[in-house]
């Protein structure tokens, strides 16, 4: 494929290849995943929707982006457009992904919260775009590296995404042996053990599925959680976001966040807008919910 190339019956193409896919096309689907998820498209990524969406118009017969266009814009192809967001999205993810949010949750958050759960208070983590598993599932197993016996207390861990394929992977919990790689030897032994009736893959400890819920949210919808967390992670998503939804997500996090609760954020993102006057930098990309609120 090529850039910008010209046909007379479809107008200029964006990128060449065998499906007709002009700007006009590249708008409507940018403002459509902007409208479902609060992802900005910029043109810059016109080969990139060219090919991840190229195999769905094979797929289904489709012979231009302007027919997928209509196709996915109507409300009864409500299943296609969730594919077509699935293709747009991007899930890579890790075990114990930048792992100094791991020591910092087990070192500094965790230890006064597990002392208070012992004492009969609650503890609530939440994995806000979780993708595939790995993240909530690398927060269980650091609880239950300090308390064994968590499943005694009240402590759960909130595991969100909007792509509900992902959420289904999460659910089971099951990863393909390279997957496994960031997890930490003494806790591989004791949180995994070979699937059975899929070769080459391990399944997450029973023990660390039940600290887990899965569920489909959005972060730009409606949120329905009432309580407070004490830490969440938000790591790696709202860097696909537009300024001003960055800045609403940093926002809406405050009031769901216990007093001198945490929000982990991911590398290359910041807290942006009024939440920046509460959430206080305390190392890197961590942040501490500090004494007021923004309105
Ligand atoms: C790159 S992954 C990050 C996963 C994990 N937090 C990490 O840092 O490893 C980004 C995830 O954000 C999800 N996502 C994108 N837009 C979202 C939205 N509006 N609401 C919730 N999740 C979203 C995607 O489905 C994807 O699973």
């Amino acid at each position: 494929m090529t850039a910008v190339a010209m046909k007379a019956d479809s107008g200029p193409r964006m990128v060449d290849g065998e499906f007709a896919f002009t700007a006009e096309d590249f708008r409507k689907i940018a403002a459509m995943l902007h409208g479902d998820a609060g992802i900005a498209l910029p043109e810059s990524k016109a080969t990139l929707v060219y090919s991840r969406l190229a195999k769905r118009l094979r797929a289904l017969g489709l012979a231009s982006f302007r027919d997928y266009c209509a196709l996915v814009a109507d409300a009864a192809n409500i299943d296609e457009r969730q594919r077509m967001l699935a293709a747009l999205t991007t899930n890579v993810t890790r075990f114990f992904r930048e792992p100094h949010h791991f020591d910092h949750l087990r070192d500094k958050v965790l230890p006064p919260l597990l002392d208070a759960a012992r004492r009969g208070g609650k503890v609530r983590l939440w994995s806000a775009a979780c993708s595939s598993g790995q993240e909530p599932y690398s927060m269980a197993m650091t609880v239950l590296g300090l308390m064994p016996e968590a499943a005694n207390y009240d402590i759960r861990i909130l595991a969100t995404d909007i792509d509900p394929n992902v959420v289904a992977e999460g659910h089971a919990g099951v990863y393909s042996e390279n997957l496994l790689a960031g997890i930490p030897p003494e806790f591989r032994r004791r949180f995994t053990s070979a699937a059975p009736g899929s070769p080459g893959s391990y399944r997450m400890a029973e023990e660390l599925r039940a600290l887990v819920s899965f569920r489909e949210l959005n972060l730009i919808g409606d949120w329905p959680m009432k309580g407070r967390f004490d830490a969440i992670f938000c790591r790696n998503v709202v860097i696909y976001f537009g300024e001003d939804t960055q800045s609403q997500v940093w926002r809406r996090f405050t009031p769901l966040m216990s007093q001198g609760s945490f929000l982990y954020i991911g590398h290359s993102e910041r807290v942006s807008g009024p939440a920046a006057s509460v959430l206080h930098p305390e190392g890197i990309t961590t942040y501490r919910l500090g004494a007021e609120r923004p309105k």
